[in-house]
C-alpha cells in the first residue's frame, strides 16, 4: 500500500490488491496505449488526461472503463487488465477508483466527446508533467508513477 498526498493536497492510499477498498468502486481510469503511443483524451476543464470517469448503474467497473474509453476518445478495447485501486479522502468526500490497463485496436471516430474534446496520442508524457499546466490534476500524483512501474512502463 503506498500513501501519499495529491495535487490539491488530499490524502490518497494506492494499492496493487484485488480490490482493497471496495468490491463496487464509483469510479474508473485507464491507463491506454495505442500503436505504441499513450492515448489520452483533453478534459475540457481538467486538460489531458487518461479516459476514465463515473461508474453507471448496472454496469461493472470493467464495462465502465470500456464505455467510456470509447465516449472520450473513440478507442476501441482489444485487451484491458485490472491494474490497482485507490482511496481519495478528498474534503467533501470519498473517492474509490479503479484502474486500468488497456490496449486499444482502433479509434473511431465519434459524433460527440462529452466532456472532452476527443483523443490525443503522445510518444511522451512529460517527466515534469506535475508542472504542466496543460495537464489535468490527475496526472499529477505518484498513482501514475507507482502504476507505470508496476506494469513496468516508462514515461
Ligand atoms: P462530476 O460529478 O463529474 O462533476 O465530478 P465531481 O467534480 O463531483 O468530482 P468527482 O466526484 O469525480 O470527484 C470528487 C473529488 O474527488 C474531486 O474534486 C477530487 O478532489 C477527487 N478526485 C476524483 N478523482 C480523483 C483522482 O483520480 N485523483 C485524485 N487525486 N483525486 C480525485
Amino acid at each position: 500500500m503506498y500513501i501519499f498526498k495529491d495535487y490539491y493536497h488530499n490524502e490518497v492510499k494506492l494499492s496493487f490488491a484485488d480490490q482493497p477498498f471496495s468490491n463496487s468502486p464509483l469510479h474508473v481510469w485507464v491507463i491506454c496505449v495505442y500503436k505504441d503511443k499513450w492515448l489520452l483524451t483533453k478534459h475540457k476543464e481538467r486538460g489531458l488526461e487518461f479516459p476514465g470517469g463515473k461508474v453507471e448503474r448496472g454496469e461493472s467497473a470493467k464495462e465502465a472503463a470500456i464505455r467510456e474509453i470509447k465516449e472520450e476518445t473513440g478507442g476501441i478495447v482489444e485487451k484491458i487488465s485490472y491494474v490497482g485501486q485507490y482511496f481519495v479522502s478528498g474534503k467533501f468526500e470519498n473517492v474509490v477508483k479503479n484502474v486500468y490497463f488497456a490496449t486499444i485496436c482502433s479509434l473511431e471516430e465519434q459524433k460527440t466527446y462529452y466532456e472532452t474534446c476527443g483523443p490525443v496520442l503522445l510518444d511522451h508524457i512529460p517527466v515534469d508533467v506535475k508542472q504542466r499546466e496543460e495537464y489535468s490534476f490527475m496526472m499529477k500524483d505518484s498513482v501514475l508513477t507507482y502504476c507505470l512501474s508496476h506494469l513496468n512502463l516508462q514515461l
